[in-house]
């Protein structure tokens, strides 16, 4: 082990959706800290220009989709490293596109459904299932990326926020079954984060709304999750697993209507 168990010298890292705004943020800290990186993602061309960016990176065309593209990727990492190390789901069908058709059960489109699923649930058990043998060999760990709207109830995006409980409970059933095989395996569940996709297309109005809930002073940023996912793939987080790690600004954390009773307590009622 390193003397800065924070660090991943000698460490192999998958990053999926590593070309998205959270994903290259902790491709780029993962990278800094010393490991290589296999940035996969749908997205090639993205993926492409962050790696010629890392030391000795490479990128992976994903589609979580498909089996074999998602198996391809490990085959791929583990044949170009020769080990793989960490491995970190973060890639989920997003876009405003999606977030539009992802309202309430009662409106819910079986295929957009079933779509979510096969990105973010399937995607992600076909690339715990393939990594896992490789990640025996080195005692290594798998990182998953959820949302804080996995554990609180939202008026939108049914689909999305129970695809990342199951990834939540799916966690679990990895640590539980591969902790003594020597395989961490936890979970990291960011607030609203201020990607550049996201900076593009959420109202300014709800952005507020979702401030006032926060209990730091600004939203999250990439590097703000980075952090969390890279401590929990690091040795540093070696006596973590099965967990989720909440890095929301504290949005979680409070009663609800917090915003309200601030102001009531303020005398701006
Ligand atoms: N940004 C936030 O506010 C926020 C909040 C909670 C959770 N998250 C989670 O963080 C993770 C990263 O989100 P982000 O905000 O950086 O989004 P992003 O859209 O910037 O990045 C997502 C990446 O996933 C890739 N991707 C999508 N479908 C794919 C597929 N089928 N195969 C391979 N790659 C695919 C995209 O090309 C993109 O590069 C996601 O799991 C998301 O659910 C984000």
């Amino acid at each position: 082990m390193s003397a800065d168990a924070t660090r991943f010298d000698g460490k192999v890292a998958i990053i999926t959706g590593g070309a998205g705004g959270i994903g290259a943020a902790t491709a780029r800290l993962i990278s800094a800290r010393g490991g290589k990186v296999a940035v996969a993602d749908i997205m090639i061309d993205r993926a492409e220009g962050l790696a010629a960016e890392l030391p000795g990176a490479i990128a992976i065309h994903l589609d979580l989709e498909s089996e074999a593209s998602t198996e391809a990727m490990i085959a791929t990492t583990v044949q170009h490293f020769g080990r793989l190390d960490v491995l970190h789901n973060n890639a989920a069908l997003l876009g405003p596109d999606i977030a539009q058709q992802d309202g309430d059960v009662e409106h819910m489109a079986t295929a957009l459904w079933d779509r979510t699923y096969a990105v973010n649930v399937r995607g992600t058990m076909i690339a715990c299932r393939a990594a896992l043998p490789h990640l025996r060999e080195v005692r290594g760990n798998i990182v998953n990326t959820v949302s804080n709207l996995a554990l609180q109830g939202h008026l939108i995006q049914a689909a999305y926020s129970s695809s990342k409980a199951a990834i939540i409970q799916m966690t679990r059933a990895i640590a539980a079954s591969h902790g003594k095989l020597g395989v961490r395996c936890n979970a990291v569940a960011p607030g609203m984060t201020m990607t550049p996709a996201l900076r593009e297309a959420f109202p300014p109005a709800l952005r507020k709304v979702v401030e006032d809930e926060t209990l730091r002073e600004q939203l999250g940023d990439p590097e703000d999750i980075a952090e969390a996912a890279a401590f929990l793939a690091s040795d540093a987080a070696r006596n973590v697993t099965g967990q989720v790690l909440v890095c929301d600004g504290g949005g979680a954390s409070h009663v609800p209507g917090l915003a309200g009773f601030r102001s009531f307590f303020s005398g701006e009622h």
